[in-house]
């Protein structure tokens, strides 16, 4: 491992607005914080955004700098990563922003019953040959359902069409709302500032000249969500 990976983890450690949870702690249970996000960490009743597979956290912090009244956690598995935004939070003094260090697949552990607000997942890995670990698969979808608010959006921005156009065929085979949809979002008609973040994953992609996606949708229906019939998760 290298120097700067140790020192990042060291500093992880000691930063007030990062939390690692153990495993043991968090695996088929409830981890000590689950519905007390409001109260005991942000001390306030704004709305909770997540952003899942954060990375570097550039919509946790840049959300968070043009949306003080809401709050932001970026959640993600690999610290070296997220100590980039963490750090920049900390610098600025955006007690609206927090990071949480865990895997995805346990994500019901930290959350209760409407207590988030909304959903950003930028540029995920498209597990195209493992249908049941892409973050917008039958089996996440249900999992995010136990806490987002009802009138929760879920936001997908990925630069692989095959994980967009199946996020589309999910959403219409469960009658969830598509609020917005494009196959390529800088040459389409949204201009939105807030869809303008670049992620680190994101400018990659645009330096080799590839097409962004973008597809918002609620998860207000209230059946289970089922994946495409052709698609079975494996
Ligand atoms: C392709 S990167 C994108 C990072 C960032 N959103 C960006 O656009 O630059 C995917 C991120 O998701 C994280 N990730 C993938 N699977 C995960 C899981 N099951 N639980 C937590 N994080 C995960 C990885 O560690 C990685 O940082």
């Amino acid at each position: 491992m290298g120097q700067n990976k140790l020192e990042r983890f060291a500093e992880l450690n000691e930063f007030d607005n990062v939390f690692q949870p153990a495993f043991d702690d968090t695996f088929r249970k409830d981890w000590v914080l689950k519905g007390k996000w409001h109260k005991e960490i942000f001390k306030n009743d704004n709305p909770i955004v997540l952003e899942l597979g954060c990375g570097k956290g550039e919509y946790t912090v840049g959300l968070g700098k043009r949306y003080p009244d809401k709050n932001f956690i970026g959640i993600d598995i690999k610290g070296n990563r997220m100590w980039v935004g963490a750090k920049e939070a900390l610098e600025n003094d955006m007690n609206n922003i927090r990071f949480l260090r865990t895997r995805i697949e346990i994500i019901e552990s930290f959350f209760a019953e409407n207590e988030i607000s909304e959903i950003w997942i930028t540029f995920p890995d498209p597990q195209l040959k493992r249908g049941k670990k892409r973050l917008t698969s039958a089996r996440f979808l249900n999992a995010y359902k136990t806490f987002l608010r009802k009138d929760g959006v879920v936001h997908l921005k990925t630069d692989n069409r095959e994980l967009h156009d199946f996020t589309n065929e999910i959403a219409k085979l469960n009658n969830l709302s598509v609020v917005a949809k494009e196959t390529d979002l800088y040459n389409s008609d949204i201009d939105s500032d807030i869809l303008a973040i670049k992620t680190y994953y994101e400018q990659q992609y645009l330096n080799q000249g590839l097409p962004i996606t973008y597809i918002q949708f609620g998860l207000n229906n209230n059946e289970l969500i089922n994946p495409p019939f052709d698609k079975e998760e494996k």
